[in-house]
């Protein structure tokens, strides 16, 4: 789910490497072919989803076919990272996650980071009756395609926020940590933030976390994802989380820390410490957890604020 990679111009996503000042030149004869080969099966791609929706949408049962009436039209373009597959296995996932842990009728649910709004159609059937869905990102190359593609789904709105991260918004170093996200304290359900706190350090973390706590309601839940750190090596480089940042905080980028923050599970613990109790831990696959899921989700049970 890092998917969403944003390298500022002259900067390198890679640590080490060394910086170069290049003069525009032809790209090689493999890239132009890569290109042409993409831009085809992209062509051909985007016709045949129009008409194998229609099919699938016949063979479905009318319970499903609401995912299918849903599904992002950009999924079959090169604009996002997303599969088809990976889109429908995180309807399924949320929709039985959702089942289980929330049991308000009419929730009021937040989606902080919610990208392209893929939880969106999910989230809408627990709050097509009641309740609200709220997603809010930083990027407005984000929240367009939310407004397009789910703006008219009842009870559902999506803000951009101020806030900033150096991954996404190379210009802001700073964040306000979502002092201006349009919710009250303690007006909440849920918060959902997924593949998000793997881009804030541990700073921006236990402000964000603040931040979430107080906008739940008492009893409120908030579904996070995290990179936890194991004893296991995945080869693939966003995931080495070989330069720590703060005690039990770790990147695989120095020089953008931002593009992948994993911290061991002492350090979680200590991040929710006296504010939520864990309900339920689903284990991420690309740090070497057991379970299907590729991060860590934790299900957390607000806590009273010492001292209430
Ligand atoms: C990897 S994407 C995940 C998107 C979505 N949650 C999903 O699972 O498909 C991370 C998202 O978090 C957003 N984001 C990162 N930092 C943020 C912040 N401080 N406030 C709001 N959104 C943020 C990014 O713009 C991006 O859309």
């Amino acid at each position: 789910m890092l998917r969403c990679r944003r390298v500022q111009p002259g900067t390198s996503a890679f640590p080490g490497q060394k910086q170069q000042v290049h003069e525009p030149k032809r790209p090689p004869l493999y890239c132009r072919m890569r290109k042409f080969l993409k831009f085809v099966f992209y062509k051909i791609y985007t016709v045949a989803s129009y008409f194998w929706l229609k099919l699938d949408r016949i063979a479905s049962w009318g319970e499903t076919r609401h995912w299918i009436d849903n599904v992002p039209r950009a999924i079959f373009t090169p604009d996002i990272y997303v599969s088809y597959a990976g889109w429908m296995h995180n309807q399924g996932f949320f929709a039985s996650l959702l089942s289980v842990f929330l049991k308000k009728p009419q929730p009021r649910i937040l989606d902080f980071g919610c990208g392209m709004g893929n939880l969106a159609p999910v989230c809408h059937h627990f709050v097509k009756n009641g309740g609200s869905y709220l997603g809010v990102d930083l990027d407005e190359k984000q929240i367009a395609p939310c407004l397009k593609t789910y703006g008219s789904l009842s009870n559902c709105s999506f803000y951009l926020t101020h806030d900033k991260n150096p991954f996404y918004t190379p210009d802001g170093e700073s964040t306000t940590s979502g002092i201006d996200w349009p919710v009250k304290d303690g007006s909440l359900d849920i918060v959902i933030a997924m593949s998000v706190f793997t881009h804030l350090q541990e700073a921006e973390s236990i402000r964000y976390l603040n931040k979430i706590h107080e906008t739940l309601a008492a009893d409120g839940l908030a579904m996070i994802s995290f990179l936890i750190k194991r004893d296991y090596i995945n080869p693939h480089f966003v995931y080495n989380f070989d330069h720590a940042l703060t005690p039990g905080w770790f990147t695989s980028n120095p020089s953008c820390p931002e593009m992948a923050i994993g911290l061991t599970r002492e350090a979680l613990e200590k991040l929710l410490a006296n504010r939520f109790e864990v309900l339920s831990h689903i284990e991420g696959s690309v740090t070497g957890g057991r379970h299907p899921s590729l991060q860590d989700i934790f299900v957390l049970r607000k806590l009273p604020a010492p001292g209430a």
